[in-house]
């Protein structure tokens, strides 16, 4: 368990294509064909995102073209670990602090912010009606009612790419933007178009769930392309660590000169 997070307790049930679920691991999960693994490989040579034994909560959604269920959040480790920068950052405005949440999911998140005194209030902008009704009765229940009158929690319908808040006045001490099932790089010019909706909204940092993954997905992307061109099938002839060393190496090259070039700008 992540410090400061707790287990999801939001009772199962399904409600259009969605679902909230139990389930429970003997053993130690690694998810093999998650988009991502081929390129953390190259990177890291780990693995990442292992899931130890354990009864955990899961959030799935039908996806409608392929029939299949997506595990769109979980109450695992590896999930509260990518939002525990952020909560962290979040509650040092203490009751003081207003935040305001993009994707209410199992509300993960939403209780780590709240829970044990934590900030003053959270707005949630969730987009389906499903989730909503799965997730939101539990946590109004908990943390709701009218803010002035002990409400800390308020969870608005909404598409997070055009909401605007109810009072134009309204202002954030923090902002989280979480509406992603995977973690990719293609995500990274939403997350600029989202951020700039809000920044003047915040005082703080208009933060995206792992945004610092995605950007070195691109750079590991980038660098694996390279490599591939300079050295063809020599490359494929080279002990797996070897490669692995390269792209790392390459990777964090094309990082740093991005860093550069921003720091110029
Ligand atoms: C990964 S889950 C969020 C998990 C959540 N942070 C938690 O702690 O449980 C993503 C959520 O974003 C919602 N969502 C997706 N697109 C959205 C959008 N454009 N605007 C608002 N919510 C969106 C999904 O319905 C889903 O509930």
């Amino acid at each position: 368990m992540i410090k400061g997070f707790r287990k999801c307790s939001v009772p199962v049930g399904a409600s259009g294509d969605w679902a909230i679920s139990r389930f429970t691991l003997d053993r130690t999960h690694v998810p093999a064909n998650a988009p991502h693994a081929e390129i953390m490989q190259y990177i890291s040579g780990n693995p990442i995102r292992d899931v130890a034994p354990g009864t955990y909560t899961r959030l799935t959604r039908r996806d409608s073209e392929t029939g299949l269920e997506v595990v769109v959040m979980s109450d695992t480790d590896a999930e509260m670990r990518e939002h525990a920068a952020f909560v962290r950052r979040a509650r040092r405005h203490g009751s003081q602090g207003r935040v305001l949440v993009f994707g209410l999911g199992l509300g993960v998140c939403v209780e780590a912010l709240l829970l044990n005194g934590g900030v003053g209030h959270v707005d949630v902008v969730e987009l389906s009606d499903d989730v909503r009704a799965l997730t939101g009765p539990h946590l109004l229940a908990r943390y709701g009612g009218k803010p002035g009158n002990g409400g800390r929690l308020a969870i608005h319908a909404g598409d997070a790419n055009t909401w605007e808040p109810p009072d134009p006045a309204m202002r954030w001490s923090e902002v989280w933007i979480d509406i992603w099932d995977t973690i990719s790089d293609s995500h990274m010019a939403q997350m600029t178009a989202l951020r700039s909706r809000f920044t003047d909204r915040a005082s703080g940092a208009v933060g995206c769930w792992a945004e610092d993954q995605g950007k070195r997905m691109d750079a590991a992307y980038l660098a694996v392309d390279q490599i591939r061109c300079e050295l063809g099938d020599a490359l494929y002839a080279m002990p797996i660590p070897e490669r692995i060393e390269r792209a790392r190496k390459r990777t964090n090259a094309i990082l740093s000169g991005r860093a550069a070039e921003g720091k110029r700008a």
